[in-house]
């Protein structure tokens, strides 16, 4: 039987309805301060519920992992509570819910941080470019190279909020390696210029990685551990001189987990010439599910399914418009337009008030 989008699948030890995967996306609105998922987050995701599986926002798993305004947090009793609502609200309308844990590294501003710490780092490099912080685009500032003793308490603050997020009820954790945030910049030679075991090599710079699923997985069962990584994109400032060798080696490093699902975003978010990679053989490469990610539609969607390419297909920027995405998929619905100036921060306008299908023929 050929497989499609609305085939069921289950993913390590989640079940889920269909292959339709909310992606993660940023959209500052927790309730500050304490940066904790509030009522209008609950109603967000609950109206999102009819995907297979909802990835959350990237939210930050230490008061040194934030990054921009508003990001809901999962290193406080407080957020814990909320995020049980979203959980919960999810779960009411036999949705699944995984958390992706993020820490920016680099990619963060002094007044973000506690006692306006500088961000933290593989090495001191400054990436190109503005944080945006609560008064505004700031240019980003020189970050602090963390010392090979303070890793273990990087690797400690993912396994608690690891053990916090099963409290909140979640289905699983996805760890987020993607997107030029810290373990990104672990991975790639122009941001890690490290002499330890934790730079140099490409073995070397795979290491935090590897160390940051391992405690992850303790906590959850690789079972319901996923990874998010994105070879080729280039966003935040983040390049790497052999992408295809370095991709490789981490996929074979992630092979003997047996994880949930390994989540790989195949285009780039830049404009810049992208940097090449072998998306066939990197898959063929790994030996477990795998979700892929990269402005699909549906016929593109099925395709990657059918092929065997993919067991699913993670929808980012069409989730923000279109709450009941999966059943306008189904139907070949049109979908509605994206309010791009209500992406991030503010209230309901252009986050809550999206019309469903049944509103809009009503
Ligand atoms: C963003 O806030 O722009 C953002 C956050 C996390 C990502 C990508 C982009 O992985």
């Amino acid at each position: 039987m050929t497989q499609d989008l609305f085939t069921p699948v289950k993913l390590g030890r989640t079940e889920l309805k269909n292959r339709i995967v909310m992606a993660p996306l940023t959209r500052n609105r927790a309730a500050v301060p304490g940066n904790v998922p509030q009522e209008i987050n609950v109603t967000y995701y609950a109206q999102r519920a009819s995907a297979g599986l909802i990835i959350t926002e990237a939210t930050p798993i230490s008061p040194m992992a934030h990054g921009y305004p508003a990001l809901p947090g999962i290193h406080s009793a407080e957020q814990v509570a909320g995020w049980k609502k979203v959980v919960e609200a999810i779960h009411a309308k036999g949705g699944k819910v995984y958390m992706q844990l993020w820490h920016v590294g680099r990619i963060s501003h002094p007044s973000l941080l506690p006692d306006n710490a500088l961000p933290v780092a593989p090495s001191a490099i400054k990436p190109a470019g503005q944080a945006f912080t609560y008064t505004g685009l700031q240019d980003y500032v020189t970050p602090r190279a963390l010392e090979t003793a303070e890793i273990p308490g990087v690797i400690e603050d993912y396994r608690r909020a690891a053990e916090l997020a099963l409290q909140a009820g979640f289905d699983g954790v996805e760890v987020h390696g993607a997107n030029g945030y810290l373990l990104d910049q672990f991975l790639r030679d122009n941001t890690n210029q490290r002499t330890d075991q934790y730079g140099g090599s490409i073995a070397n710079r795979t290491r935090l990685l590897i160390e940051v699923v391992a405690a992850v997985s303790k906590v959850w069962g690789a079972d319901r551990v996923g990874v998010r990584l994105s070879p080729i994109n280039q966003f935040n400032d983040i390049r790497d001189s052999n992408p295809e060798a370095l991709f490789h080696h981490v996929v074979e490093a992630l092979n003997p987990f047996n994880l949930a699902y390994l989540h790989v975003v195949e285009v780039g978010m830049t404009g810049d010439a992208p940097q090449v990679v072998d998306f066939e053989r990197l898959r063929k490469a790994y030996r477990g599910n795998y979700i892929a990610n990269g402005g699909f539609d549906k016929a593109r969607g099925n395709a990657v399914i059918a092929s065997g390419h993919a067991d699913a297909v993670a929808y980012g920027v069409p989730f923000i418009a279109n709450p009941d995405l999966g059943l306008r998929l189904r139907q070949a619905a049109p979908l509605n337009v994206l309010d791009a100036a209500h992406l991030y921060g503010g209230g309901a306008q252009g986050y809550t008030d999206y019309p469903t299908l049944n509103a809009t023929v009503a």
